[in-house]
């Protein structure tokens, strides 16, 4: 059943206040909730409730009467309905349920023997009837009574208000949330947790109680989670006037979650992977995910809780704004550029593919059959582009008077995306009418630049777009387009342009915004240096695909010299994309294949100025994804641009050898004497270290190989091992099986390494891949009830490593099909998510496309399939 945008009506009753009891037991938890309700409509509304079919009622009554089944109420398996609702009335429900046999993860259930919830978007319908939807806000207060042994920790939403003792070796906790809330932020935990305790004093002057809750062992590794939420605290209210509203903040990390981490208000509930963070076992990349989702999470505060959305398809409203919150939490943290470099990545990684196949919906979708399928690429990080865009055209300081308008306006309130733009609007004083469609039209756009000279000292760009067809929108309008861009000369920005049409705005510091409002746009300059360069899209303004006329020597031009320093990494991952097209073409018409001279030499005078900037440096060198690489292809077989990224992969370690293994060792020895002083550099030093070892792995060289095995025995970063270890994991070293081996003999007791030794394994390029996976997926430790560990052997295999996923034989989308069959009956949420390679088919031949096809009736073919997985599986299957 498809639930539209267009049918969205208000709930006809008021629910002023919540009061739940829960008596927490593993196999069955009795669950009491008294509603006082108001009708607001008229007399003969019925008061329908949301459930499931995983829980039972026990009993049902209104005003202290008990209520008969098909007389005052009927019950079906989604739905209570209770009929002759007086003005005013109280409802009392009572349900049982069974948290052990949840291996959903959604409402009520078990990790590691804690009780814990995750509600959003509709978990909370099955602990109790409920109108589970955004709108319905309430005032929460929980009891929580368990067994004081076994879950000596209590927790729900809002402020502490009373624990004791109960008979028979029981106690309970009181805890009250005045912040009027929805029930998807409901949370509650139960269990023996440590806790690592701080505090932090807010800029109105309320003291504030910091939990986070972990297993023992772990209590250790919060310390960065810690400091990454008091900065987040600080951030925001720096940034945006913004201050905590509760005497307490808890966190609690647990193992078995099915996304990142959940906002609920007060009582975060977060996967371990997010809380975690020790040196010795998790990355700097892990560093770094920590404090944005603990940011992000934090940021929820305001947006998301105390202004939620109206329905879920406003979930944007929340998600898109978040993240855009969380990258600039990171961007002020730590280098900006590098930031933007890793978002941009992730969104063509994601949202680029997801735009382009079955799944592409709007920011904003119009309709949907399982919400869970919207927590999507596009919904969070298309959504963080489009406020990032609006932010670009109105302006920071006008994007800040906005937001507080927006919430002088909606604070505690349901609200949509429009309320939002309109925020914007208003104190902007921009029109942002035309804006809109980024929220409405699907499809990543693409636009053409064309740089021409015009009369005297005229620079024209002509810029056209197109936004490609998407299911469900064949017309597309054309879109307002921001458009940053500068004129590179060797010696910086050129400064002379003037005469600018009027669809140009100068930003100061020589960039331009170009506005592009039409499916065909003009812009001109004059004055400009004759040799100056165009630098476009600078910091990935708006979320496209750009082609131009630049010519290579430009190209080159803009690599080496912009002072755009996101613009030089884009230009060599073009130039190396273009360099992986022209050897594949070479492959399919048979020639001898080249390389060139010239490519290689600017990555080599790149490297050999590492210094300066070398996380920087070790993107300009990083070699564009196998994802990457077959989205922007036309034509080619991607059997060929397979072969040909290899191909100069292998090129570049080889004739760059020397440099590569002297950047290795120096960005080494100051990676650890820059760690050694605490410095946060190191992190730089390590990254571009680990991509010089990823080509130096690529020889096979005696010397390079020595120096994994080394750095592999030696490290005592994670960051280093793991790096080792990946490049073991590809190589030919003869102790490599032992040596994997011993890593997870080291750190088996580690459930977030041994998630990092499943991943590596399942990005192996070995020609028995698949038996290797195969294996993988019997090891002992290897779980279809853990979320993680699904993700970092199938999600990795099936989205990380396309060319052993895309083997000719089928074989990789037959052990996906298994697995999501498998997952179906144990996590159907988890499974859906797992069915998106399946939709990733649009570059692929027929052949590979029939063998998806098979894969996809396959699944569709089972009995009882989960809504969900029917919904991806059947969305997929209607676009091959
Ligand atoms: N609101 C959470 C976040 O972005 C995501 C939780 C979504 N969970 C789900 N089962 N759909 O922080
Ligand atoms: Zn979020």
């Amino acid at each position: 059943k498809e639930i539209l945008l267009a049918d969205y009506a208000a709930y006809p009753f008021a629910i002023d206040t919540i009061a739940l009891t829960f008596k927490l037991s593993p196999a069955e938890t009795i669950v009491t909730s008294k509603l006082s309700c108001r009708r607001l409509g008229q007399a003969s509304t019925v008061l329908e409730l949301n459930g499931g079919p995983y829980m039972s009622l026990l009993s049902l009554h209104m005003d202290g009467v008990l209520l008969e089944a098909e007389k005052d109420y009927d019950l079906s398996e989604e739905h209570l309905r209770v009929y002759n609702a007086p003005k005013s009335f109280e409802l009392t429900v009572v349900t049982s349920i069974n948290p052990q046999e949840n291996t959903r993860l959604e409402g009520l259930y078990l990790s590691s023997g804690n009780f814990c919830t995750q509600c959003e978007a509709e978990g909370f319908r099955h602990i109790t009837y409920y109108p589970d939807r955004p709108d319905v806000l309430s005032v929460f207060s929980v009891r929580i009574e368990a067994l004081m042994e076994d879950y000596p920790v209590l927790l729900s939403n809002g402020n502490p208000a009373g624990a004791g003792e109960i008979a028979g070796g029981y106690h309970y906790a009181i805890w009250n949330d005045p912040h009027p809330k929805p029930a998807y932020l409901f949370a509650l935990v139960a269990g023996n947790l440590a806790c690592l305790t701080d505090k932090f004093h807010t800029s109105l002057g309320r003291d504030v109680t910091l939990n986070i809750y972990t297993l023992e062992k772990d209590q250790a590794k919060c310390d960065y989670a810690m400091g990454a939420l008091k900065r987040s605290m600080q951030w925001d209210e720096e940034t945006y006037g913004l201050a905590y509203d509760l005497d307490v903040y808890n966190i609690v990390a647990v193992s078995d979650f099915n996304m990142g981490a959940m906002e609920n208000k007060g009582l975060n509930v977060f996967n371990t992977k997010y809380v975690l963070a020790s040196p010795d076992t998790e990355t700097d990349t892990d560093f770094a995910h920590v404090e944005g989702v603990i940011g992000h999470e934090y940021f929820h505060n305001w947006t998301g809780n105390r202004v939620t959305c109206r329905d879920w398809f406003q979930l944007s409203l929340k998600e898109g704004l978040t993240v855009y919150r969380d990258q600039e939490f990171s961007s002020d943290m730590g280098s900006r550029v590098i930031k933007r470099i890793d978002d941009v990545k992730a969104l063509r990684a994601a949202q680029f593919p997801e735009d382009a196949g079955p799944f592409a919906h709007p920011v904003r979708p119009e309709k949907y059959i399982e919400i869970n399928n919207f927590y999507t690429a596009t919904v969070y990080n298309k959504g963080a582009e489009v406020i990032r865009m609006m932010a670009t055209i109105i302006g920071q300081a006008a994007f800040r008077k906005g937001m507080d308008l927006y919430f002088e306006r909606h604070d505690g309130s349901a609200v949509t995306c429009e309320d939002f733009v309109q925020a914007m609007e208003d104190a902007s004083g921009f029109d942002l009418r035309q804006f809109r469609l980024w929220y409405s039209q699907a499809g990543t756009p693409e636009i053409k630049v064309d740089v021409k000279k015009g009369q005297g000292s005229k620079t024209i760009l002509s810029v056209s777009q197109t936004v490609p067809s998407t299911p469900g929108q064949d017309m597309k309008k054309p879109m307002v387009i921001p458009i940053v861009m500068g004129f590179a000369t060797e010696h910086g920005d050129c400064l002379s342009a003037q005469g600018l049409s009027s669809n140009i705005r100068p930003l100061g510091n020589g960039s331009f915004l170009l506005m592009m409002t039409q499916g065909a746009d003009e812009f001109t300059f004059e004055g400009v240096e004759p040799t100056a360069v165009p630098s476009l899209l600078r910091g990935f303004s708006a979320p496209v695909e750009m082609e131009t006329t630049l010519s290579e020597l430009q190209q080159y031009f803009i690599l080496n010299f912009d002072t755009d320093s996101f613009n030089r990494v884009e230009m060599s991952d073009l130039l190396l994309k273009k360099e992986v097209y022209k050897i594949a073409e070479q492959i399919e018409a048979s020639q001898t294949k080249t390389v060139s001279n010239k490519l290689i030499k600017s990555l080599g005078q790149c490297l050999e100025a590492y210094e300066r900037d070398p996380a920087l440096i070790s993107s300009i060198l990083s070699m564009p994804s196998e994802n990457d690489c077959i989205s922007s292809m036309k034509r080619l077989s991607i059997d060929a641009v397979f072969e040909a990224r290899q191909f100069l992969g292998k090129k570049i370690a080889h004739r760059l050898r020397k440099s590569l293994q002297s950047v290795y060792l120096s960005s080494r020895s100051a990676a650890k004497s820059l760690s050694l002083k605490g410095d946060k550099q190191a992190v730089h030093f390590r990254r571009l270290q680990n991509v010089c070892l990823s080509y130096m792995a690529k020889t096979g060289g005696h010397a390079e190989n020595r120096l994994i095995v080394d750095q592999f025995q030696d490290s005592t970063t994670m960051t280093n091992k793991l790096a080792a270890l990946q490049a073991l994991v590809h190589s030919s070293i003869g102790k490599r099986k032992q040596l994997i081996r011993h890593f997870y003999k080291a750190y088996r007791k580690d459930e977030l390494v041994v998630d990092k030794w499943f991943a590596a394994q399942a990005l192996s390029t070995h020609e028995n891949v698949h038996s290797e996976i195969a294996l993988l997926q019997n090891h002992r430790d290897f779980s279809y009830t853990n979320p993680n560990r699904i993700r970092s052997l199938i999600g990795m295999f099936t989205m990380g490593n396309l060319s052993a996923f895309h083997r000719r034989c089928g074989k990789g989308y037959e052990i996906l099909a298994n697995a999501i069959l498998k997952l179906d009956d144990i996590n159907p949420q988890v499974a859906a998510r797992m069915l998106t390679p399946l939709g990733r088919y649009h570059k692929l031949d027929k052949e590979r496309q029939v063998l998806i096809g098979k894969q996809l009736k396959r699944i569709l073919a089972k009995e009882g399939l989960s809504k969900p997985v029917y919904e991806m599986a059947s969305k997929a299957y209607e676009g091959l």
